[in-house]
């Protein structure tokens, strides 16, 4: 049964109290983007770059969210938009914590990455679009997963048989077909420098 009739238990010790023990300031970074797009890589990389830095970062990735919390979960619509959901809500947690979140997500609907913004607040959400074009993600086929969502053996495969909605307002872009791994994360690190 639902319980609705909980109530908002208070702490004494707060975000801001955290944020003043770090030298940095906490936030979300989500990467959206197909499937071998270069979420991953270009977020692990930049992740070295802040831990270099001293910055306590976290990383949630959907391969391996998929392994534990959300491994109930399938890529049909409704799957998609509670594996998101449930993520926002840990990354959440992870910023009240005080860390700088890295995700990387297909997130493949407009609507959802609005809702994941509104769930761990404008000022703490940065949105990255790793924008490489199908064909790309596709002659790459790092995972092998194209090939068999072409034969029909994978259903619902983002970009062929479920759709991906072009981000509306990304607070940065990457062109990976121009851009490079290295290049990218300067690119991220110049926006979180007035950020962070
Ligand atoms: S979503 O749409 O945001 O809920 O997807 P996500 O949790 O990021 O999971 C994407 C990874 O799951 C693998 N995979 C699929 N992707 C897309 N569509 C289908 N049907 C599918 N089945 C398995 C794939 O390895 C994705 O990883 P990335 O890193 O994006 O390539």
């Amino acid at each position: 049964m639902l319980m609705k009739n909980n109530l908002k238990q208070t702490y004494s010790v707060d975000r801001f109290d955290r944020e003043q023990m770090n030298t940095h300031k906490p936030c979300l970074i989500w990467f959206t983007g197909l499937s071998g797009s270069g979420k991953s890589t270009i977020a692990n990389l930049l992740e070295k770059e802040l831990y270099k830095k001293g910055i306590h970062t976290y990383s949630l990735d959907g391969d391996n969210l998929r392994r534990g919390l959300n491994k109930d979960l399938l890529f049909s619509k409704e799957d998609r938009i509670e594996n998101l959901r449930r993520t926002a809500e840990v990354g959440k947690l992870f910023v009240d914590a005080g860390l700088v979140v890295l995700a990387a997500f297909i997130s493949p609907y407009n609507k959802i990455r609005e809702d994941i913004k509104t769930i761990v607040g404008s000022d703490y959400y940065i949105e990255v679009f790793v924008n490489t074009p199908l064909e790309v993600c596709e002659q790459r086929d790092v995972k092998g997963l194209y090939k068999r969502a072409r034969s029909g053996e994978i259903k619902n495969f983002t970009g062929i048989s479920s759709p991906f909605e072009v981000p509306v307002n990304p607070m940065i872009e990457i062109k990976t077909v121009q851009e490079s791994p290295e290049e990218a994360v300067a690119k991220i690190l110049t926006v979180l420098k007035n950020k962070l």
